[in-house]
């Protein structure tokens, strides 16, 4: 019988996080199969906190890695070193990383570095445009080059991976996580109240490409559609990111119209969607959402590695054209036919049981010694209790002068 695994799974931002709860959970909860150690960069703080919360995640590192406004260069060389160092501790059979942040890629690079194997959670998603998503398109590509377990949500995510010379032996095609996560939260969520009478639009926008001139352009649309429908509401949960609240903030903030709010909690967003009557996004989880809730959604971005919502129909690009975001927002608020073909519950990404597809597999593969070979073969046997090293590399890592890290700022 395979030996237990250790997983160490690393998340740094909020979509990381909803997305990888279920499997968390579940490891968590199969503990004849697995040690589960989820391990949180802290790329975000807030935003992570209220999903971490929300699911009770058993968080055994905390690498407090975020600064204002820091740059993606100090994001990676403060997670990459602090990182290395939990690593070479832990030694776990496999490191888990999901998407395409900077913690995604990071934690990978890392566990290269360390002879570590790595599972890719949501593999295979491509624009095959290097600079759209920026820089996630690039991060996933290189997560690619390293990882050794493929998890493609989709066939078209497989067939990309294939395109790419990945081996077909490594790919495995589970469905989309955020499905688990929100069949999951669906099933414990208080009933949702009335959809409310008057049309509503619920807008989220943080894409880096997006900040500046494209996100004004996204403001001024949704002010032409509150002037042209005077019964249309807004409800924007507004990222925490302060490229996204100096556009955002002062262009929508003060119309009576619109709930400029904090970002939503997990269950909170979910049924702030389900209430919506169109979804205004440049979010890749929302794309995925969209179509199983059945919500019509208008993606601010010129090309999609979720291609699969728009073929079911349900997704639409729109891009960040003041005209084409009236427009097509125009004709799904006068034309019900229109409105209707696109508003039906699909779901192209996944049945909700992503993440027990992907611990099967984990389950069955070599260990850490097996994969290092006979010379490093005691690690698992010889360490630890998880819970005592991370604590202790913690402890390190806070006796640290935080300047003596490279890229990192005193806070
Ligand atoms: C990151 C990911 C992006 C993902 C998004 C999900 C990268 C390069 N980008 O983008 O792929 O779609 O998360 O939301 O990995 N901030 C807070 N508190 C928080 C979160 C963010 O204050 O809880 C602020 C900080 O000033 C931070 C800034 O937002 O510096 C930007 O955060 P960052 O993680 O760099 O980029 P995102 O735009 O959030
Ligand atoms: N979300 C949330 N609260 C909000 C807005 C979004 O919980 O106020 C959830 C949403 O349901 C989805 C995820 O956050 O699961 C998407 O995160 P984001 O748009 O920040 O990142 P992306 O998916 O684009 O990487």
């Amino acid at each position: 019988m395979a030996r237990r695994k250790r997983l160490l799974v690393v998340m740094g931002t909020r979509p990381e996080a909803i997305k990888l709860a279920p499997l968390i959970l579940a490891a968590g909860a199969d503990a004849g199969r697995f040690e589960v150690l989820a391990v949180r960069t802290s790329q975000h703080r807030e935003m992570l906190d209220q999903v971490v919360g929300f699911f009770g995640l058993p968080i055994l590192a905390d690498l407090d890695v975020m600064r204002r406004d820091q740059g993606l260069a100090q994001v990676t060389t403060a997670i990459l070193g602090k990182l290395q160092r939990l690593l070479a501790d832990v030694r776990p059979d496999v490191v888990v990383v999901q998407g395409d942040t900077t913690t995604s890629f990071v934690g990978a690079l890392a566990a290269f570095y360390e002879n570590v194997p790595v599972a890719h959670v949501e593999a295979g998603l491509r624009t095959y445009d290097k600079r759209a998503p920026f820089p996630e398109e690039v991060n996933r590509r290189l997560i690619s080059v390293i990882a050794d377990y493929h998890f493609a949500p989709t066939e078209t995510a497989r067939l990309n991976l294939l395109k790419e010379n990945v081996p077909a032996e490594t790919i495995w095609v589970t469905g989309n996580t955020a499905i688990d996560a929100l069949l999951l939260t669906l099933a414990r969520a208080a009933p949702a109240a009335a959809a409310p009478p008057a049309p509503t639009l619920l807008l989220t926008t943080h894409r880096r490409e997006n900040q500046g001139e494209p996100m004004r352009r996204i403001c001024e649309a949704v002010l032409i559609l509150l002037k042209a429908f005077p019964q249309l509401r807004v409800v924007c949960p507004m990222h925490l990111s302060p490229r996204v609240r100096q556009v955002v903030g002062p262009m929508l903030g003060a119309h009576p119209r619109v709930s400029l709010i904090e970002p939503l909690g997990y269950e909170a967003f979910v049924l702030a969607m389900n209430r919506a009557h169109i979804i205004l996004s440049d979010s890749g989880g929302v794309q995925e959402e969209a179509p199983a809730l059945g919500k019509p959604v208008l993606v601010l971005r010129d090309s999609t590695e979720r291609p699969e919502a728009v073929e079911a129909g349900t997704a639409r690009l729109v891009g960040t054209e003041v005209g084409a975001i009236v427009s097509a927002c125009r004709e799904l608020l006068t034309d019900p036919a229109a409105y209707r073909a696109m508003a039906q519950a699909r779901n192209p990404f996944g049945d909700g049981h992503a993440s027990e597809q992907i611990l099967d597999v984990l389950a069955r593969s070599p260990g850490e010694s097996e994969w290092r070979g006979a010379a490093a073969g005691t690690a698992q046997a010889a360490a630890l209790p998880a819970q005592a090293v991370l604590q202790a590399v913690i402890a390190a890592e806070a006796a640290r002068s935080p300047a003596s890290l490279p890229g990192v700022e005193p806070a």
